[in-house]
């Protein structure tokens, strides 16, 4: 799929959706793949002044379409973007987060969470599958779980649940495709500072009656490697995905995340 030059990862001539691009890992991967030569697609909500000066520093490179994943016609529009782009990669990374137990996290946050989580994931991913197939070309998936959806937290249930639902569509996904030379892969983090996680810890300040930054510092320190990770620890592993250093592995879910998960 690549071609390599004294280890250096090249995606020259390959054509990138990224979603959730706006954000702190989407605009990381952005970077690192325009550096490795792809031609990205960035999508989110809105235009970032990070993924701006992106674009900035490597014209023509990066392209930006808002599409709101949730929306009917988001959804369609960004699906039909897809049949004409034909992405031979796609990083499927637009999620959102919330917290709450069993006891107080109500059905309009699974509906939230589930329908840019797992619905759109799912949607996206099918509409790349299908792109791919139709042109018989071969690509990498690479979706967004987390070291969440390993194994379920008091406070976190519906955020959880759908990214074990990303680890499941990932697997089945890599099953179907495998045949046509469609991998499929997901991408477990663990605790990244993003703007996600600023989010993440205003809600445990709340929560669990902390400062802000508390939570934060916390999980960090807790982390095997001492530390949160950054965005470039995903997009690192991302590049590595969407190559063919990687060409025998799909179906699989990578934890990234400095040691927190062992599996
Ligand atoms: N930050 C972490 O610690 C961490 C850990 C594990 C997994 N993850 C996963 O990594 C991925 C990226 O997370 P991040 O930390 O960069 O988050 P982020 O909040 O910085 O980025 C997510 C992006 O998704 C976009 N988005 C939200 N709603 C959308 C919608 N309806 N349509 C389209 N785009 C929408 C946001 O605007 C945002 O730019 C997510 O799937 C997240 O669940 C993050």
């Amino acid at each position: 799929m690549t071609s390599h030059n004294h280890g250096k990862i090249s995606l020259v001539g390959k054509k990138t959706l990224v979603t959730g691009a706006s954000g702190g890992i989407g605009s990381s991967v952005c970077e690192h793949f325009a550096r490795a030569g792809a031609t990205i697609l960035a999508s989110d909500l809105n235009l970032s002044s990070p993924l701006q000066t992106l674009m900035e520093n490597y014209p023509g490179q990066i392209h930006f379409k808002p599409f709101d994943l949730t929306t009917a016609s988001g959804l369609e529009n960004c699906s039909q973007e897809i049949k004409s782009l034909v992405p031979e990669i796609l990083f499927n990374n637009a999620a959102i987060f919330d917290m709450g137990s069993v006891l107080d996290a109500n059905l309009d946050q699974y509906d939230r969470i589930f329908a840019l989580n797992v619905r759109a994931m799912y949607a996206i991913m099918q509409a790349a599958a299908r792109a791919l197939v139709a042109s018989g070309k071969e690509g990498s998936i690479i979706n967004l779980a987390s070291q969440a959806g390993r194994r379920g937290e008091a406070l976190v249930a519906h955020y959880c649940a759908s990214k074990a639902a990303v680890i499941s569509y990932t697997q089945s996904a890599g099953l179907a495709l495998a045949e046509k030379g469609i991998r499929v892969n997901a991408l477990s983090p663990g605790v990244v500072d993003t703007p996600m996680w600023d989010h993440v810890d205003s809600l445990f300040a709340k929560f669990e009656n902390l400062k802000i930054g508390e939570k934060k510092q916390l999980v960090g320190e807790e982390v095997p490697m001492g530390r949160m990770g950054k965005p470039e620890d995903i997009a690192k592993v991302a590049l590595f995905l969407a190559s063919d250093l990687s060409a025998y592995i799909t179906c699989q879910t990578i934890n990234v995340d400095g040691g927190n998960v062992l599996s």
